[in-house]
């Protein structure tokens, strides 16, 4: 694992056909990739990774891609993310930062498709839980912490639930190149994944709030300090979370499957899958473009609120922001808090909302939510196929399977959920859902409205003495 700066392929992207441009239709203004901003200075909107694809030797075909695998020596075409160079152009072969990342599986999952409803053969899981700090971030945070070094940042930030902090804290141990400094709520982050962040050396600063405070906090105090921001505000994160689609594409030998399934929190992935396509077709490089479901958590619902309750959408980039507004004013007012077991996904303010609403649009979304009991029995399900994921990730299997019930998903569509992130990430949901120690279950999941654990696998309890022992395996086996 490394960083980069020899074996350059020879390509004629370089990053000089790449622009941040601002998603506001009615502003638009641009501004060069060396600047550090993570929206528009202009009207504070969202920025975009844009490019001038002429300038780009981008392949004719998704299956030319095929190619870059007898490349594996080459770290950058090793990379599940750079080596999609040509679909996210912004930097230099001699800048780019990796550390392996990418390497994820798609795996047909006939047990988990007959618990969503959909023919075997039909249901498909994302392990996006293979990354090297064990999530999805690791895609996003090669492409921002590759920005930050083209820039010469020396410190880096970010708010987190858990996997960002970790991937963020990684690739400065790793790469010596940064010092990560990370912002968590109290009470918020699984010992799993603040453990990482403290090995790996990061300095860690516990906010007195949540999710949504940190991140408040960390924007103003990273602007204050000259610090550079790696939520995935930043535009760059997103340009490296478009691969997770790419390698999807890949693993079904380029064609499109009718559904993605995705668990909604900041939103980033999303929207990073709603840019991932609506380049791709615009490149020639697709013909159908898959439907998109975003699954939020009952208890941080703020998407499934504004788009199914309040109506909010893309609008053809007018979207009616200062409808998230009032709603954030209502959640102040009333002193809500988002309230999840599914603690990465634990946000009532997501940063990316109108990127993903433009990704809704541009992919014919839907938008669902789904309570803690299903994540967990999701979970479980998951888990019983083998290799298992986080709860927020259950997310997108309890939400593929509730669109089943509603017929939204057809029982012969081929459908890909995406796990976000490891099993092991989060060990305390999973063993409270198994135990069988009551009080055990109720203090970590009775508060959240978790009542059964239809799918638990319990431990056998027995005596210290040989006998029993057999007795209970022949019994239970
Ligand atoms: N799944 C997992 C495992 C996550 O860690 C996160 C976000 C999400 C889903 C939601 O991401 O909606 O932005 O694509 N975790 C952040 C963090 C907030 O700090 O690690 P989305």
């Amino acid at each position: 694992m490394s960083t980069l700066s020899a074996t350059a392929v020879p390509m004629s992207t370089t990053y000089e056909v790449a622009h941040q441009k601002c998603i506001n239709v009615d502003c638009g203004a641009t501004y060069s990739i060396d600047e550090v901003l993570t929206s528009c200075p202009k009207c504070h909107d969202l920025l975009d990774v844009a490019y001038d694809w002429n300038k780009v030797s981008v392949p004719k075909s998704l299956r030319e891609f095929e190619s870059k695998w007898l490349e594996r020596h080459n770290p950058i075409r090793f990379s599940g993310v750079w080596r999609f160079h040509e679909l996210l152009p912004f930097a230099p072969h001699h800048k780019i930062v990796t550390v392996g990342e990418g390497q994820t599986l798609l795996q047909q999952a006939d047990s988990v498709a007959k618990y969503v409803g959909i023919r075997p053969g039909k249901l498909y899981l994302q392990y996006e839980g293979m990354n090297p700090s064990g999530s999805f971030k690791d895609n996003g945070m090669c492409a921002a912490f590759t920005h930050a070094h083209m820039v010469g940042a020396k410190r880096a930030a970010c708010a987190s639930t858990g996997n960002t902090s970790a991937s963020l804290a990684m690739y400065c141990a790793v790469t010596q190149l940064m010092k990560a400094v990370i912002f968590i709520g109290t009470g918020k982050i699984s010992y799993g994944k603040l453990s990482q962040a403290l090995e790996y050396g990061a300095l860690t600063v516990q906010i007195a709030g949540d999710f949504d405070d940190a991140m408040a906090r960390v924007k103003e105090v990273s602007k204050e300090l000259g610090i550079y921001l790696v939520n995935s505000i930043n535009p760059f994160r997103l340009e490296g979370q478009k691969s997770v689609m790419f390698r999807v594409l890949e693993a079904l030998r380029w064609e499109s499957p009718d559904w993605i399934v995705v668990p909604g929190g900041n939103l980033g992935n999303s929207s990073a899958f709603g840019k991932a396509f609506i380049e791709l077709k615009e490149l020639g490089l697709i013909d159908r473009i898959p439907r998109l479901a975003v699954i939020n958590a009952g208890g941080a619902d703020t998407l499934d609120v504004l788009y199914n309750q309040r109506n909010l959408r893309w609008n053809r980039g007018r979207a009616r922001m200062d409808i998230a507004c009032w709603y954030y004013d209502e959640l102040d007012k009333g002193k809500v808090k988002a309230d999840t077991i599914a603690s990465a996904i634990e946000i009532n303010r997501p940063v990316n909302l109108k990127k993903c609403l433009r990704a809704l649009d541009f992919c014919d979304g839907v938008v669902r939510q789904v309570s803690d009991q299903e994540i967990l029995d999701a979970k479980a399900q998951v888990g019983a196929g083998g290799i298992g994921c986080e709860p927020a990730s259950a997310a997108s299997v309890a939400g593929a399977k509730l669109l089943r019930q509603q017929g939204v998903i057809g029982m012969d569509d081929r459908v890909v959920c995406i796990l976000t992130g490891h099993q092991l990430k989060d060990p305390t949901a999973t063993v409270a859902y198994h135990t069988t120690d009551q009080d055990k279950f109720n203090e970590v999941l009775g508060s959240r409205g978790v009542t059964r654990a239809s799918f638990a696998n319990r431990a056998v309890a027995v005596p210290n003495d040989v006998d029993a022992i057999v007795k209970a395996i022949q019994l239970y086996s």
